[in-house]
């Protein structure tokens, strides 16, 4: 007799293991996305951009996640907003996804016409009882945090995105994000679910076997090990490498430059972590050769002994070295499909030929998310097949892992999802 029975939300929640990768149906079913989208990415802060996507007013950026449509428009104020891109008459869609310049927006439908901080200014044959002021652009809660933009869908967001700009704004200062401007842009579609970009995303166990540019600057024993498995040489340099972790954050500390690790993840709603990290090799920048590959350094007081501030959220990436910054935001499309936003940021005034090369920039990273995307492909191809069971993460080097599934499944339990009767979509 085959098994025809669909398990429910709340099955696969309560069959989750802990210390285990998902059960596969959370990773494959179009239901399960639905209900990322609305509980995950319709219900708590999102990471969308950086300020410099809309460097001058009538600047707009949209994004779209799942069935939210969002603008993002900087105005005659030089204040950053945000928007439901929907027309307030019957509903249109005001700009496709991307970079625009306007002066006002008007919908290409009946021309109703909005200013750049969202209100109606114009609508021809709506006679003159009708209210101009009611019918402005519904707006979108929006934080920036040293310039990097969040944005929130729900009518009441989680407070303790609070929590995210506390420990970030002085983390951030030193770059000056809004003083940068955004050197090259790419967008990658990863053959997977979101959650199987984020998990790859959270380990460095496959860094030595996939990465060759990455390992050049980037230390995988920041991100655990076994230490059974290592040789006693090994395990010599690993104590002395934790050592110089220690001694070089009490020294960054010391200089003011909050550096200690701060993990913000399972038991809150905003997910985050950070940690100023030493870079290898030339110890300045994830280049090549670890040197930095802008002459132009970020902030006003350029250094490049400062490391690599690292942060993670539920649905981006970030690293902030002293010549350039790197931002990835994770953009789902469907249940197997997922976008990958990468930019790299230099100073505002760095001219490209002159102060920094392109190629040189971009290489480490732009080959690091192309070997990224293959394994999330292959992953997903796995889990999607028959033969997947979940499998144990080590809990040496992917406890990173372990802490984002109970983030989510807590997630996913606090919205009702957790209850044999679940919410109909
Ligand atoms: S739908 Fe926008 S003006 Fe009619
Ligand atoms: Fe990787």
């Amino acid at each position: 007799m085959l098994d025809r029975t669909l398990k429910s939300i709340a099955q696969l929640i309560a069959a989750r293991r802990p210390g285990h990768s998902l059960p596969a149906d959370l990773y494959t079913r179009a239901d399960v996305f639905a209900v990322d989208m609305q509980v995950i990415f319709h219900n708590h802060w999102i990471y969308a951009g950086v300020e410099m996507d809309v460097p001058e007013a009538g600047d707009v950026s949209v994004i779209e996640f799942g069935k939210a449509s969002v603008l993002l428009m900087r105005g005659d104020d030089e204040e950053v907003r945000a928007f439901h891109n929907v027309c307030r008459h019957r509903g249109a869609r005001l700009l496709p996804p991307g970079l625009h310049s306007i002066g006002n927006l008007t919908c290409p439908y009946h021309q109703w016409t909005y200013r750049l901080d969202g209100d109606l200014v114009h609508a021809q044959h709506m006679g003159s009882d009708f209210d101009h002021t009611c019918h402005g652009l519904k707006p979108v809660h929006l934080r920036s945090i040293g310039g990097l933009l969040f944005i929130c869908l729900a009518d009441t967001p989680p407070d303790d995105i609070d929590d995210l700009a506390a420990v970030m704004e002085p983390r951030l200062a030193h770059y000056d994000l809004r003083n940068t401007k955004i050197a090259y842009q790419e967008d990658i579609i990863e053959e997977g679910n979101w959650k199987l970009v984020i998990e790859n995303n959270r380990e460095c166990y496959h860094c030595s076997g996939t990465h060759p540019e990455l390992c050049n600057s980037f230390i995988a024993l920041d991100f655990g090990y076994d230490p059974d498995s290592q040789s006693p040489e090994e395990r010599a340099a690993a104590a002395e490498h934790l050592q110089r972790y220690e001694a070089q954050t009490a020294n960054w500390e010391a200089m003011g430059f909050p550096s200690r690790a701060v993990e913000h993840l399972a038991g809150h709603a905003t997910n985050f972590r950070t940690q100023r990290l030493i870079i290898s090799g030339g110890g300045q920048s994830q280049s090549m050769d670890g040197k930095a590959v802008s002459d132009k350094l970020l902030g006003k007081d350029g250094r490049t002994d400062l490391g690599d501030v690292h942060l993670w959220t539920h649905n981006s990436w970030h690293h902030f070295m002293g010549d350039h910054a790197l931002t990835f935001t994770v953009i789902p499309l469907s249940e197997d499909r997922t976008i990958v936003r990468s930019k790299w940021l230099v100073h505002k005034d760095a001219v490209e030929g002159v102060d920094y090369d392109l190629q040189k920039l971009i290489e480490v990273w732009r080959a690091t998310n192309r070997q990224d995307a293959d394994l999330v492909g292959m992953t997903h191809a796995g889990v999607s097949g028959i033969g997947y069971q979940p499998g144990p993460y080590s809990r040496f080097t992917e406890y990173q892992l372990e802490n984002f599934a109970t983030w989510y499944i807590e997630r996913l339990t606090a919205f009702g999802y957790a209850d044999e009767v679940s919410h109909g979509l």
